[in-house]
This record gives C-alpha cells, sequence and structure tokens, in this order.
C-alpha cells in the first residue's frame, strides 16, 4: 500500500471513531461532567470539642452529624445524575415535573444542607462570651449595640422553622439577620453568612423537648465567637 492511501484510510477511519464517540456522547446527553465526590468532614477529628459541650449533648451531636453526611451523600447523589442525563431528559424539561427540574431544586437543599451544617459545627464548641474587634464595631454600627442585635438574633431564631443567619450584605455594606425555613430558604444573593443557628427540633429536641429558647441559650454559650469573627475578617472588607 503506498503511503498516501495508507494515512487516507487512517484519517478516515480516525474520523468515524469520532463521529461514533461523539453519538455516543450525545445520546448520554453531551460530554462528561468534571465531578468529584465530596467528602463529608470528620468532625470527631477536626472538633472534639463539639462532644464535650455544656447543654448540647454527644447523643444530639451524633445525630446531627448523621443528618449532615445524609446531604453529602444526597449531594453526590444529584450531581451523579446530573453527569447522566440524557438528551430524552433534557428535551423532556418541564416546570410541572421533569426529572431535570426534580434534581435542580432538590440539590439545593442538599448544599445548603452541607453549608449552613458546616458553618454551624465550625463555631459551636466555643465558650460564648461576646464578639470583639472588628465584628463588634460593625454590629455596633449596623444595629446600634451589642445586646439590640442579639435580641433581635434571638427573636429571629425563635421565629425561624429551620435556621436563623448572620449575613454580610456586600451590595448594602451591612450585617442582616436573615430568617431560614429550609434548608434552601431564603436565600438572598450576594450576601456571605458568618453565624448560623439551627433550630430544626433535631438541632435541641433530644434535650431540651420543645423548649427552644433554653436550647438557644444553650448554643450561646456554646458559641465560638473567635470563629464568628475569623469568617467576618475573611470577606476583606
Ligand atoms: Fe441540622
Amino acid at each position: 500500500m503506498k503511503r498516501r492511501e495508507f494515512l487516507k484510510i487512517i484519517a478516515i477511519s480516525s474520523l468515524l471513531t469520532l463521529i461514533k464517540v461523539n453519538t455516543l456522547e450525545a445520546k448520554k446527553g453531551g460530554k462528561k461532567m468534571p465531578f468529584t465526590e465530596y467528602k463529608a468532614k470528620n468532625y470527631k477529628e477536626i472538633r472534639p470539642q463539639l462532644w464535650n459541650m455544656d447543654g448540647i449533648s454527644q447523643k444530639t451531636m451524633d445525630e446531627h452529624i448523621k443528618l449532615y453526611e445524609g446531604y453529602v451523600s444526597k449531594y453526590n447523589e444529584a450531581m451523579k445524575l446530573l453527569e447522566n442525563l440524557s438528551d430524552d431528559d433534557y428535551t423532556k424539561a418541564n416546570p410541572t415535573y421533569s426529572t431535570i427540574r426534580s434534581i435542580k431544586v432538590d440539590i439545593t437543599r442538599a448544599i445548603g444542607g452541607i453549608k449552613n451544617h458546616e458553618l454551624y459545627f465550625e463555631h459551636l464548641g466555643g465558650k460564648g462570651g461576646k464578639p470583639e474587634g472588628k465584628l463588634l464595631e460593625q454590629i455596633e454600627k449596623d444595629f446600634g449595640n451589642y445586646e439590640r442585635f442579639l435580641k433581635e438574633l434571638r427573636a429571629t431564631a425563635m421565629a425561624a422553622r429551620g435556621w436563623a443567619w448572620v449575613s454580610y450584605d456586600h451590595n448594602f455594606k451591612r450585617l442582616f439577620i436573615a430568617i431560614g425555613d429550609e434548608q434552601n430558604t431564603f436565600p438572598i444573593w450576594n450576601s456571605t453568612p458568618i453565624l448560623g443557628i439551627d433550630v430544626f427540633e433535631h438541632a435541641y429536641f433530644i434535650d431540651y423537648g420543645t423548649a427552644r429558647a433554653k436550647y438557644l441559650d444553650a448554643f450561646f454559650q456554646n458559641l465560638d465567637w473567635k470563629a464568628v469573627e475569623k469568617n467576618f475578617e475573611s470577606l476583606k472588607i
């Protein structure tokens, strides 16, 4: 075989392979999406003080960690579903019911469940007290004084169905105390939460039954304000 004919055959067969691969990828919904599984943080290892708190029991923590790990596995599961969507799934996208709608809505609960709990666990296990430094200055600027801030935060936590957050709003350039009824409600764009209080019953029912106010006392007694200050200072505002 002449060299020219040989090269021609190679070129045609490469093209055919490319077409075949592309057709297969198209059937599967396009190119594979790069996705790395998220791993749940090991809080027993990185934050053992969570199992040594007055007012929030080890049993509560064990159960709470199980819920957090559940959000991580649901996030990974949802991402795998997105990775393997078929063309049929894409063309059947529909606002009443469709596979893509279901994944897109529910993955936000998993992502919220991960972020909210990591925020919460990483500032629990402290000694309470009061915020200091730049954070205290910002609180006083935005709320008048710390007592006024605390009053609004506690009342928001009593009024919430799931979460109360303190977040810095990058547009309004101030702190807000926000209410959350679910892991994924109510988001405010371009604001970063620096403090989160989980007020779902699973956070306190074992220890306090329905007495949420007593749990809030325990939460503030175990809050690590240094971690909250660090969250605020990392915003570099
Ligand atoms: Fe929780």
